[in-house]
């Protein structure tokens, strides 16, 4: 390419500030150095985590950054060292590394990996060893990602290598919210067949977790959401049984109890709100019920009755959906092109990079499920 080993000037939406909108600009973005690769992004789609960051998150830190961590690409060079790339690869970019070598890495009960950004930058979310600039100022790497931008460098560990043949514009949501909730039914909770599910939260992870209850056999799969729209789409997933919790006078959990016998097998909360989780674990049977946290926030404790955990109920949660991320992506990759698993029936909106913030907002009102962006010309 002959772009290679020289600086790329390009577009990309850079977030100045927190509760602002995002403005087009030209960024540089350098070589990829050792271990790294430099990524053409074809294709990006926006997850309620970009707009966490943007307007929810305590830790105003991590700005400017160019957000984005659900996308598509193609390698446009490699850096020293890299062995497992060559340009043209089909690329998705990992928020949640596999480096194969640390001690989480190795071993087979976490999905986590110590050498991820947010093993240090946790709080503020992005990651300053980064390779974009504008204006002369770093920019951020959000998620160590930042696929709202024509290009972008990321470590070789931090990135799967997919089908040639695999739909960029399709395959762009495997990097975070439908992996996150498909995973976090059938590996994290384990949801076995003929089991009664809870799925709270009906955004792209949410039905991608309603998909997961359907696929592992359950039987009753309930959907829960204070936005009735969301449940035509909720059905198209597989879910049974629709409940707003808007519509009653008494705990959801009491409504789900009497419509169960006591309460679901399985909850998951993919919302992102401490209270909701609260309620999830709530609404599981005493003595063997798991509830899973999978909505993302940071800025308040959560807090439940002992009773809860002491009567036998599991409470627990996962990142991307408990899955070994540089392994597991590729084969969830071939899933979709195989019929297993759905990825179209996500995508509400489609349109350029350029419209990001209408995107955004689309998202923040409810209108949208996935908005997939183009960014390449
Ligand atoms: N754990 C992870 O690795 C991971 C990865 C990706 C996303 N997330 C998180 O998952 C969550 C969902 O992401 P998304 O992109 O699907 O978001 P989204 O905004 O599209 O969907 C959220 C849904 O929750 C519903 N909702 C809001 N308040 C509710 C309430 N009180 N009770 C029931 N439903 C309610 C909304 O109407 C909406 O349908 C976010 O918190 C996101 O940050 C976590
Ligand atoms: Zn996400
Ligand atoms: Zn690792």
């Amino acid at each position: 390419m002959a772009t290679a080993g020289k600086v790329i000037k390009c577009r990309a939406a850079v977030a100045w500030e927190p509760n602002v909108p995002l403005i087009m600009e030209e960024i540089e973005v350098a070589p990829p150095q050792e271990s790294e690769i430099r990524i053409k992004v074809v294709v990006t789609s926006v997850c309620h985590t970009d707009l966490y960051h943007l307007f929810e998150g305590k830790d105003k830190r991590g700005f400017p950054t160019v957000l984005g961590h659900e996308g598509a690409g193609v390698v446009e060079s490699v850096g020293p060292g890299v062995t497992d790339f060559k340009t043209g690869d089909k690329v998705i970019p990992l928020f949640l590394s596999q480096c194969g070598k640390c001690r989480f890495c190795k071993c087979p009960k976490t999905n986590l990996c110590d050498s991820s950004w947010s093993t240090k930058y946790h709080d503020t979310m992005a990651d300053p060893s980064t390779r974009l600039t504008c204006r002369g100022q770093p920019i951020l790497q959000f998620m160590g990602t930042s696929t709202f931008s024509e290009y972008t460098v990321i470590n070789q560990f931090a990135v799967a290598k997919i089908d040639d043949n695999a739909p960029l514009d399709r395959v762009c949501l495997l990097g975070c919210g439908i992996t996150t909730g498909y995973g976090a039914a059938v590996n994290t909770a384990g949801v076995t067949p003929g089991s009664v599910c809870a799925v709270f939260g009906m955004g792209a992870v949410g039905l991608a977790a309603v998909m997961g209850c359907k696929n592992a056999g359950a039987s009753r799969i309930f959907a829960v959401d204070i936005n009735e729209q969301k449940f035509e789409k909720a059905k198209v997933f597989g879910a049974t049984d629709f409940l707003n919790p808007k519509a009653y006078n008494k705990p959801i959990s009491e409504v789900l109890a009497e419509l169960t016998n006591g309460g679901v097998d399985y909850s998951l909360e993919c919302v992102g709100n401490t209270e909701v989780m609260r309620s999830a674990l709530e609404s599981c049977v005493k003595g063997w019920g798991v509830s899973v946290l999978v909505g993302w926030t940071d800025v308040k404790d959560f807090s439940a009755r002992p009773i809860q955990l002491l009567s036998g109920k599991t409470w627990k949660g996962s990142l991307f959906g408990g899955y070994k991320s540089k392994d597991s992506v590729p084969n969830l990759v071939c899933d979709y092109m195989n019929g297993k698993i759905k990825l179209d029936e996500f995508i509400t909106h489609k349109m350029n990079i350029e419209q990001v913030n209408d995107a955004i907002n689309l998202m923040k009102t409810g209108e949208c499920i996935r908005c997939v962006l183009n960014i390449s010309k």
